[in-house]
């Protein structure tokens, strides 16, 4: 098939580089002529594995190209997938618009009715109402277009995007008019074929199951974070705990893992946005509250670990953190709990020296905190550091040679934020480590 992308983010360049290994033809559109300039050269905006040789090797089978020019890109195209960003307005707790709505009026004055029946995807994640209000928009822009809208939320993570996408559970299709429907099947018969469920529901369903699954794995998240915190105050092993109830398939054993608190470009925006809308309804999602009030406390209970780590005396420490993103795999530092815990430290004790490593996302993070060292090399950020922060999950961390760190640090304690360290190793070796949720 023919498939224009518009976006080509986080979302929208895995989407368009798997749509063209599954064998379409695919054009991505963005507005930016460095950023189409660098893609036609294989160089890809962000971190992402497997991306930049699957991009790479879809290119040189022609399948997949990179215009400005929108106006071609959507002309020729059946299917045409928006998959900009929306933002959270600080103000009203709503998600932002206006690239979405820019992409509608540019497809809008683009097209005419000549260039027959186009069915437009929405990726991006949209308040509840919006597709229907997107497509009142772009028939009022330009009445004689022959589209329908449908709504087709992704469900990608950062760091494991292709495999995501080409490995789905389940495939949500929003839609309110049959005529689009055998297009949709077309696009997603190689997904069919591997028995993968296709759910199709109303529109306005498929924004809210968005939202919902965002929500409900943030509440997971929150939970065992806070359920960690009351093992270590009664002395039980949240290893153990995530363990134990997650073999129960009614709660399952994913998003179980304790950490500094969830972050990203999604849940944190997701979650306000519903819970706004729940208020707005008079039928507020009091849950969603509590976790997103929970996550917003998480930098300060960190806080009071590392300090008691080091016996309440920040007092010209040296600090070394490793890793910024706000979870590994990813260069991505938007709402990263990296940042708040960051700027706590450096507010409560101006005296203390952070250093800061990240296999990816040194250079982002550097745009939102410059007073702070960063190091290309682990060991180094590590040296004479007097208590070292793990705070993301890179496997190069878990991999750490126990020796050398021990060698270079000046006080020897850890604070493993995400449990990978091997605590026997690390107890072993003669460092002060405290981990989430259990004594080692
Ligand atoms: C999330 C969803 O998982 C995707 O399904 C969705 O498509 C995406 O948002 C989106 O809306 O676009 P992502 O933001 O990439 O994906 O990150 P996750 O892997 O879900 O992690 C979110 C946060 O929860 C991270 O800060 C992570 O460290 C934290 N987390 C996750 C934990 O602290 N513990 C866990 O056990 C799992």
């Amino acid at each position: 098939m023919k498939i224009a992308i518009i976006g080509t983010g986080y979302v929208g360049l895995p989407t368009g580089v798997c749509f063209a290994e599954l064998g379409n033809q695919v054009v991505c559109v963005d507005s930016s002529e460095l950023k189409i300039q660098n893609l036609n050269n294989n160089i890809i905006p962000f971190y992402e594995p497997d991306l930049q040789d699957l991009l790479k090797s879809n290119k040189e089978l022609g399948r997949i190209t990179f215009t400005k020019n929108l106006s071609l890109a959507i002309k020729n195209a059946n299917i045409i997938i928006i998959a900009v960003g929306t933002p959270s307005n600080k103000e009203t707790g709503h998600a932002d618009l206006t690239f979405i709505k820019n992409a509608i009026l540019e497809i809008a004055q683009n097209l005419s009715k000549e260039d027959g029946y186009k069915v437009i995807a929405i990726k991006s994640t949209v308040p509840i109402g919006t597709n229907k209000l997107l497509e009142s928009l772009i028939l009022q822009y330009n009445s004689n277009l022959q589209v329908d809208i449908v709504s087709i939320p992704e469900f990608l993570r950062e760091g494991k995007a292709i495999s995501d996408f080409l490995n789905p559970e389940r495939i949500i299709i929003g839609i309110d008019n049959d005529r689009a429907k055998e297009l949709i099947d077309k696009l997603y018969k190689p997904f069919t074929e591997r028995h993968i469920p296709l759910v199709f529901c109303s529109r306005k369903s498929a924004e809210m199951i968005k939202y919902a699954s965002n929500s409900f794995l943030g509440i997971k998240v929150s939970f065992i974070n806070e359920l960690a915190d009351l093992c270590e105050a009664l002395g039980a092993d949240i290893r153990d705990v995530s363990k134990g109830i997650g073999l129960d398939s009614r709660i399952g054993s994913k998003f179980l893992l304790p950490g500094p608190g969830f972050g990203g470009s999604c849940f944190p925006k997701d979650m306000i946005e519903i819970l706004t809308t729940s208020k707005e309804n008079k039928t507020p999602l009091t849950i969603v509250e509590a976790s997103i009030h929970s996550n917003s406390n998480r930098s300060e209970k960190i806080l009071q670990k590392i300090e008691k780590a080091l016996n309440n005396n920040l007092f010209n420490k040296q600090i070394a953190i490793w890793g910024l993103s706000f979870k590994a795999e990813t260069d991505d530092v938007r709402f990263s709990p990296a940042i708040p815990i960051i700027k706590k430290l450096q507010e409560r004790e101006t005296s203390i020296n952070i250093n800061a490593f990240d296999p990816e996302a040194n250079q982002n993070m550097f745009q939102v905190i410059s007073n702070i060292n960063y190091f290309d090399d682990m060991y180094e950020c590590a040296k004479n550091a007097d208590v070292l922060i793990v705070m993301t999950e890179w496997p190069i961390f878990a991999d750490v040679d126990i020796d050398k760190l021990y060698k270079t640090m000046r006080l020897k304690t850890i604070l493993d934020l995400r449990n990978i360290l091997n605590p026997k190793k690390v107890v072993e070796r003669g460092f002060n480590y405290f981990p989430l949720g259990f004594y080692a």
